[in-house]
């Protein structure tokens, strides 16, 4: 089999390169190792950046995203009881836009799927070699036959537990990360949100998030211990988490069934390079950020649109972009490592450090950092620009 490029990983980023090669008439196979049932039914980020949400549109994507996104002009930042605005369409005349990852990741199958497009899912044992060479090949097995998949350029979509980054020749590769003293226990409630904009809340007890899917469905998070159990969250001590942390006065949290639950470990992990030859790298397969600002999707969707134009620039003969490809895509990722890391420090408690007095002067410390942010029209415009979204 012949193609001209050859995507392993069918998450928003394997499938949204693929959207832009379709539209140039580019020829692409996508490699899925997990069912296409799997691939639709997880549940992960939820915010769009403006820059993400005009990328979908510019390819047609965006019919659902137009119809049931819920844009929003800003966050509600809380600390001590007290709810603070910033207000993203006055400080930087952007906003953002709440949409699944997996509403997404339905649409561009879905189009895919109209389209006709070429998207191997239970596909095992996917292997790239000869990507330093003129005629990469990826291997995979699928209904117990061994396949071969020749293409000019093969591109690692697959995530962080991926296949290509350990591809990627050791010598040319270092990487930085950071692991945090917390996890993320994250809900979907069939209940109406709570609050207009999304709240990021520092309590003493921890961080806990308000965030939603539909004016129907709420998504909440609260920070748990990195080793917690999801068995010894019930659903009445979230709901009493949540209340505590996210409360106000005259206020309360609206409650209501929940349909799913689950834990995330926080990470901050970047490679040094994300490509190598003719192989590629885009999204979680070369750069993790812990979830706190909401950039793991965005990044991917960077990526992804930086590499897309690159690869269509190479086949009309201007090699230079592929070649900065991965210069321009871990500088942007640099500065969102930064804010995610920044966002994740400011408003999670660091229950772990042994010494109280330590422990207060760290938590009273990030009490004056949230109240300059929201005090500071300078602060908040930094926050607002990150927030929104850098330029792709
Ligand atoms: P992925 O979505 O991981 O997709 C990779 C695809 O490659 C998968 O379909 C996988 O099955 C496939 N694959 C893997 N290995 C192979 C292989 N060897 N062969 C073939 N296929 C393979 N970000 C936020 O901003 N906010 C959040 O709240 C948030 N929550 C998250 C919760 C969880 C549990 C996780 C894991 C991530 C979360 N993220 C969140 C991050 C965000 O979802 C990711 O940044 C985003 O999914 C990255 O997209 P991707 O396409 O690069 O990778
Ligand atoms: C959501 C996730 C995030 O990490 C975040 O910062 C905001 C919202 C969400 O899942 O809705």
């Amino acid at each position: 089999m012949q193609t001209s490029v050859a995507i392993i990983g069918a998450g928003p980023a394997g499938l949204l390169l693929g959207h832009i090669l379709a539209q140039a008439g580019v020829p692409f196979v996508i490699l899925e190792r997990s069912s296409r049932e799997h691939v639709l039914g997880r549940i992960r980020a939820g915010v769009l950046e403006q820059g993400s949400v005009d990328i979908v549109a510019s390819l047609g994507l965006d019919a659902n995203l137009r119809e049931r996104g819920l844009e929003h002009g800003g966050i509600h930042l809380q600390y001590e009881g007290e709810r603070r605005h910033v207000d993203f369409r006055e400080l930087v005349g952007r906003t953002v836009t709440v949409y699944g990852q997996q509403a997404l990741v339905t649409d561009m199958l879905a189009e895919h799927e109209r389209l006709g497009s070429d998207i191997v899912f239970d596909a095992s044992d996917v292997s790239p070699r000869g990507t330093d060479g003129a005629d990469p090949v990826v291997g995979y097995t699928r209904d117990g036959i061994r396949h071969e998949l020749h293409s000019d350029f093969v591109v690692g979509a697959d995530g962080y537990h991926g296949i290509c980054r350990p591809s990627l020749p050791s010598r040319s590769l270092t990487t930085y990360e950071r692991s945090y003293p917390f996890a993320w226990l994250g809900i979907l409630a069939d209940v109406a949100p709570s609050t207009d904009d999304l709240i990021y809340a520092l309590h003493p007890d921890g961080f806990a998030m308000h965030s939603m899917r539909s004016r129907r469905v709420s998504r909440l998070y609260l920070q748990v211990e990195p080793d917690a159990s999801i068995d010894d969250w019930s659903d009445e001590r979230i709901w009493d988490g949540l209340q505590t942390r996210l409360g106000v006065d005259g206020w309360t949290l609206e409650q209501g069934p929940i349909t799913e639950k689950s834990i995330t470990p926080m990470r901050s992990f970047v490679t040094s390079t994300l490509s190598s030859g003719r192989l590629f790298l885009v999204g979680d397969a070369g750069h993790i950020v812990p979830p706190t600002g909401a950039k793991g999707l965005n990044s991917a969707i960077a990526d992804v649109a930086l590499l897309g134009r690159a690869l269509l620039e190479q086949r009309a003969g201007d090699d230079a972009p592929l070649a900065s490809y991965s210069d321009q895509a871990l500088a942007r990722q640099w500065q969102v490592q930064h804010f995610s890391q920044w966002m994740t420090e400011m408003l999670h408690v660091h229950h772990e450090v042994p010494d109280a007095a330590a422990r207060a002067f760290r938590y009273r410390s990030q009490v004056g950092q949230l109240e300059y942010v929201t005090g500071s029209q300078h602060a908040m415009a930094s926050l607002a620009e990150q927030y929104a979204g850098l330029p792709f």
